[in-house]
Protein backbone atom coordinates (compact mmCIF):
# COMPACT_ATOMS: atom_id res chain seq x y z
CA UNK A 1 0.00 0.00 0.00
CA UNK A 2 1.21 3.89 -0.95
CA UNK A 3 2.06 5.72 1.86
CA UNK A 4 -1.17 7.53 2.89
CA UNK A 5 -1.39 11.42 3.21
CA UNK A 6 -3.31 13.39 5.81
CA UNK A 7 -4.33 16.64 5.88
CA UNK A 8 -4.94 18.94 9.60
CA UNK A 9 -5.92 22.16 10.26
CA UNK A 10 -5.40 24.71 12.91
CA UNK A 11 -7.55 27.81 13.15
CA UNK A 12 -6.25 30.95 15.07
CA UNK A 13 -7.48 34.31 15.49
CA UNK A 14 -6.53 37.71 15.46
CA UNK A 15 -7.92 41.35 15.40
CA UNK A 16 -6.37 43.72 13.09
CA UNK A 17 -7.20 47.70 11.84
CA UNK A 18 -6.06 48.20 8.09
CA UNK A 19 -7.08 50.68 5.30
CA UNK A 20 -7.07 49.70 1.94
CA UNK A 21 -5.85 52.13 -0.30
CA UNK A 22 -3.38 53.37 -3.05
CA UNK A 23 -1.47 56.13 -1.97
CA UNK A 24 -1.17 57.66 -5.39
CA UNK A 25 -5.02 58.13 -5.87
CA UNK A 26 -7.47 60.52 -4.53
CA UNK A 27 -9.72 59.97 -1.16
CA UNK A 28 -12.57 59.69 -3.44
CA UNK A 29 -11.02 57.83 -6.04
CA UNK A 30 -10.03 55.01 -3.11
CA UNK A 31 -13.49 55.46 -2.00
CA UNK A 32 -14.97 54.50 -5.25
CA UNK A 33 -12.49 51.41 -5.35
CA UNK A 34 -12.34 50.01 -2.29
CA UNK A 35 -15.32 51.19 -0.81
CA UNK A 36 -15.37 51.29 3.17
CA UNK A 37 -12.15 49.69 3.52
CA UNK A 38 -10.89 52.68 2.16
CA UNK A 39 -12.16 54.74 5.61
CA UNK A 40 -8.67 57.30 5.95
CA UNK A 41 -9.51 56.49 9.48
CA UNK A 42 -9.66 53.00 9.54
CA UNK A 43 -11.57 50.32 10.65
CA UNK A 44 -11.08 46.57 11.76
CA UNK A 45 -11.66 42.84 11.35
CA UNK A 46 -11.37 39.90 13.77
CA UNK A 47 -9.66 37.61 11.35
CA UNK A 48 -9.97 33.89 11.58
CA UNK A 49 -6.78 31.94 10.01
CA UNK A 50 -6.76 28.39 8.99
CA UNK A 51 -3.52 26.73 8.19
CA UNK A 52 -3.62 23.22 6.53
CA UNK A 53 -0.74 21.15 6.68
CA UNK A 54 -0.63 17.88 5.42
CA UNK A 55 1.96 14.68 5.18
CA UNK A 56 2.31 11.39 6.37
CA UNK A 57 0.73 9.65 9.89
CA UNK A 58 3.82 8.83 11.90
CA UNK A 59 3.11 5.31 12.90
CA UNK A 60 4.70 5.94 16.05
CA UNK A 61 2.22 8.24 17.64
CA UNK A 62 -0.54 8.63 15.04
CA UNK A 63 -0.34 11.96 14.10
CA UNK A 64 0.78 13.99 11.56
CA UNK A 65 2.43 16.38 13.79
CA UNK A 66 1.71 17.83 17.37
CA UNK A 67 -1.05 20.68 16.98
CA UNK A 68 0.88 21.87 19.91
CA UNK A 69 4.16 22.57 17.75
CA UNK A 70 1.75 24.07 14.71
CA UNK A 71 -0.23 26.44 16.87
CA UNK A 72 3.21 27.38 18.27
CA UNK A 73 4.65 28.25 14.86
CA UNK A 74 1.71 30.21 13.93
CA UNK A 75 1.32 32.29 17.60
CA UNK A 76 5.28 33.16 17.02
CA UNK A 77 4.98 34.07 12.91
CA UNK A 78 1.98 35.16 12.53
CA UNK A 79 -0.50 36.14 15.54
CA UNK A 80 1.66 38.20 17.66
CA UNK A 81 3.15 40.40 14.97
CA UNK A 82 -0.83 40.98 13.58
CA UNK A 83 -2.88 40.73 16.68
CA UNK A 84 -4.79 43.89 17.62
CA UNK A 85 -2.10 45.67 15.34
CA UNK A 86 -2.37 48.83 12.63
CA UNK A 87 -1.77 45.96 9.81
CA UNK A 88 -0.59 49.13 7.50
CA UNK A 89 2.17 50.66 9.94
CA UNK A 90 3.33 48.32 12.76
CA UNK A 91 3.99 45.00 10.51
CA UNK A 92 7.45 44.43 9.20
CA UNK A 93 6.04 41.32 6.80
CA UNK A 94 3.45 43.38 5.77
CA UNK A 95 5.19 46.72 4.79
CA UNK A 96 4.92 47.75 1.62
CA UNK A 97 1.62 46.26 0.75
CA UNK A 98 -1.91 46.78 0.29
CA UNK A 99 -3.26 45.30 3.48
CA UNK A 100 -6.10 43.07 1.26
CA UNK A 101 -7.12 39.63 2.47
CA UNK A 102 -5.25 38.40 -0.40
CA UNK A 103 -1.79 39.92 0.41
CA UNK A 104 -2.04 39.27 4.08
CA UNK A 105 -2.91 35.46 3.21
CA UNK A 106 0.53 35.16 0.88
CA UNK A 107 2.57 37.03 3.58
CA UNK A 108 1.28 34.84 6.19
CA UNK A 109 2.44 32.00 3.92
CA UNK A 110 5.98 32.92 3.33
CA UNK A 111 5.80 33.50 7.22
CA UNK A 112 5.44 29.83 8.21
CA UNK A 113 6.57 27.33 5.46
CA UNK A 114 9.86 27.23 6.71
CA UNK A 115 9.16 26.55 10.40
CA UNK A 116 6.27 24.01 9.17
CA UNK A 117 8.76 22.59 7.16
CA UNK A 118 11.32 22.39 9.74
CA UNK A 119 8.49 20.50 12.09
CA UNK A 120 8.10 17.35 9.43
CA UNK A 121 4.71 18.62 7.76
CA UNK A 122 4.28 20.34 4.65
CA UNK A 123 1.91 23.75 4.08
CA UNK A 124 -0.68 23.31 1.98
CA UNK A 125 -3.12 25.97 2.58
CA UNK A 126 -3.60 29.54 4.18
CA UNK A 127 -7.27 30.44 4.33
CA UNK A 128 -8.14 33.82 6.09
CA UNK A 129 -11.67 34.84 6.82
CA UNK A 130 -11.92 38.55 6.56
CA UNK A 131 -15.89 38.63 7.25
CA UNK A 132 -18.56 35.99 7.56
CA UNK A 133 -19.02 36.69 4.17
CA UNK A 134 -15.63 36.92 2.41
CA UNK A 135 -12.36 34.54 2.54
CA UNK A 136 -9.33 33.60 0.80
CA UNK A 137 -7.11 30.64 0.47
CA UNK A 138 -3.80 30.44 -0.98
CA UNK A 139 -2.18 27.44 -2.14
CA UNK A 140 1.19 28.64 -2.53
CA UNK A 141 1.11 28.73 -6.15
NI1 LIG B 1 -11.55 46.13 5.76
Amino acid sequence: MSERIIYITRRERFNGAHRLFRPDWSDEKNLEYFGKCSNPNWHGHNYHLFVTVKGPVNPETGYLINLKDLSRIINDYVIEKLDHKNLNLEVDFLENTIISSENIAIAIWDQIEKPISNIGAALHCVKLVETENNFVEYYGE
